[in-house]
């Protein structure tokens, strides 16, 4: 392993409203990961932020009779942050675009762009989307029909375009072709899924042409170094976050040891500005480009993408508040396959709430330690020989342990639970076929009871660090519960790749019945 520190992004949110649960996907599955990272004893960072620029923040500020500097306040502190206690974020820093450093760092890439001759003035005329903030190709403007009628209406994702005509920069993105080409050839996981990477590399096949980066005809945004009259254009300013949060500009050691990103996760909605023109860009300032960029798919309700213009967004404490942000946590990232799209709803979250958490893992929890408690006062005894029963829950841990790691590594956390559930399944048949309470009546002097409450205690250690990443709070109270932190030490400092050894436990802990992790919720389906 180099000394470079495993850097992860989620994108930087708009701020033109409050967060729904697609942003808190992105950001709940980016913690996931990083999380794991860290407990493989790896140096991590993880971003998030927010994009307060652009029009279509400064048009919602205006619609509220506030300057829009007051919205971005007033939303970030209220909601955005707030968004991360609520669903347990662990992140490293939380960058604002309207920071000074941001503003320092922006100014400093500009300014090497334009030394470097990437830059170049000309006037643009054309179709702008400000709900995606995008330059819109004349292809791909139609006329919009019913609520759209009488507007133009972008192909590309139904926003409303507007006619411009502007003086502009243009960043020479045309000149960029055949490197990105050659660089996702060489580079077959910069962008993944498969499907998005196809994606891409289709687009850019069909020739690029160079891109308008400035906006002279207002003025929220990053003025251009060297021509007041001109902001920077908010996506191309956005993007530059990943670099000015770690230092650009400003520390250049910081810099180097974090740089370049390991993984950006975006919504695929997104995906062309990170692999296209981000890498483009990294590339004219002579940068190193990320390792990758994953995509992954939308969150559909009632079979339609979730957003806020919609009014489908669903707020995450409206989920939280019920389940709690355990349970929120390992929802998003078990039920859906990161990558593609997927349908949630409130009856599989209860379903899932209560077949997997409360009865599944939940419930293993709480009758491990009563035994323990009833057989033997709540002191772990120790375990006698193991027969073929216990040798096998070795096996499935340890594949388990091997196949949930590979699972984070080829960023797919669904598959990494689906392998830890395997332990969960396992101990809870292994339970069911030895008996212990019938040990306990028949054969209460042999030491057969005493290693079955051993090696289930075992399986649960291991369990409170691999669902640690997933479910903190829950893994905490198992943690506790097995009496694990005199005997070996903070939870979080448990690494995966020593977890699977047999035998951590000490005999002599002490056992408590853990509080119950997930207790039945009897609300219905709303
Ligand atoms: N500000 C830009 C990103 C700049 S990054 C340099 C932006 N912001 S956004 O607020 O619109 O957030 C987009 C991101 O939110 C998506 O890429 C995705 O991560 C997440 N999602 C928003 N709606 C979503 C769904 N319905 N489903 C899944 N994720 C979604 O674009």
């Amino acid at each position: 392993m180099s000394d470079q520190t495993f850097y992860v992004t989620t994108p930087i949110y708009y701020v033109n409203d409050a967060p729904h649960i697609g942003h808190g996907y992105t950001t709940v599955m980016g913690d996931i990961i990083t999380r794991w990272h860290r407990q493989r004893g790896e140096d991590v960072w993880y971003l998030t932020g927010t994009d307060e620029h652009g029009q279509k923040v400064l048009r919602k500020a205006e619609a509220n009779g506030v300057s829009p500097q007051e919205w971005v306040d007033k939303l970030v502190e209220e909601e955005w942050k707030p968004l991360l206690k609520t669903i347990d974020i662990a992140n490293d820093d939380f960058i604002r675009t309207t920071e000074q450093r941001h503003f320092d760092g922006s100014k400093a890439f500009w300014q090497d762009l334009y030394d470097r001759d990437a830059v170049y003035k000309g006037s643009f005329s054309g179709f702008y989307s400000v709900g995606s903030e995008e330059f819109v190709g004349d292809d791909d403007v139609v006329d919009g029909e019913g609520e759209d009628e009488g507007h133009k209406i972008s192909k590309l994702d139904g926003s409303r375009v507007e006619h411009m005509t502007e003086e502009n920069y243009f960043f020479r993105l045309g000149d960029y072709q055949q490197k990105l080409l050659d660089f996702y050839e060489a580079n077959p996981t910069f962008i993944q899924p498969e499907s998005a990477r196809n994606e891409v590399i289709s687009f850019v096949s069909r020739g690029l042409r160079d891109l308008s980066i400035s906006r002279s005809t207002f003025d929220w945004g990053i003025g251009v170094p060297w021509d007041d009259e001109h902001v920077m254009y908010v996506w191309v300013e956005a993007l530059l976050n990943y670099v000015t949060a770690i230092g650009y500009g400003d520390d250049h050691a910081r810099f180097e040891k974090i740089w370049p990103a390991s993984i950006h996760i975006v919504g695929k909605d997104i995906a062309r500005f990170h692999a296209v023109i981000w890498p483009a860009m990294l590339m004219a300032a002579g940068q190193s480009v990320p390792h990758q960029v994953f995509a992954h798919g939308w969150l559909l309700v009632g079979g339609q993408k979730m957003s806020k213009s919609k009014a489908n967004g669903i707020r995450p404490d409206e989920i939280v508040d019920t389940f709690g942000s355990d349970a929120y946590r390992y929802y998003f990232a078990r039920a859906l396959t990161f990558g593609s799209d997927g349908s949630i709803s409130w009856e599989d979250i209860s379903a899932r709430y209560h077949s997997e958490l409360a009865n599944g893992f939940g419930n293993l929890a709480s009758r491990v330690a009563a035994m323990i408690g009833k057989y033997f006062d709540g002191v772990l005894p120790a375990a006698g020989e193991q027969t073929d029963a216990e040798l096998s829950v070795v096996d499935i841990v340890a594949e388990s342990v091997r196949d949930a790691d590979a699972a984070i590594e080829a960023v797919a956390p669904q598959d990494a639970l689906a392998a830890i559930w395997r332990i969960v399944d396992g101990l809870n048949g292994y339970i069911t076929d030895q008996a212990p309470w019938k040990v306990a009546k028949e054969d209460p002097d042999s030491d057969r009871l005493a290693t079955i409450l051993n090696t289930t205690a075992e399986g649960l250690r291991v369990l409170a660090v691999l669902l640690n990443p997933v479910m903190p709070k829950s893994s905490a109270v198992l943690w506790d519960s097995l009496g694990a932190e005199t005997a070996l030490g903070a939870l979080a400092d448990q690494r995966i790749d020593a977890v699977a050894a047999w035998g951590q436990l000490p005999a002599g802990s002490t056992i408590t019945k853990p509080a119950s992790l997930f207790p039945r919720i009897e609300t219905a389906a709303e």
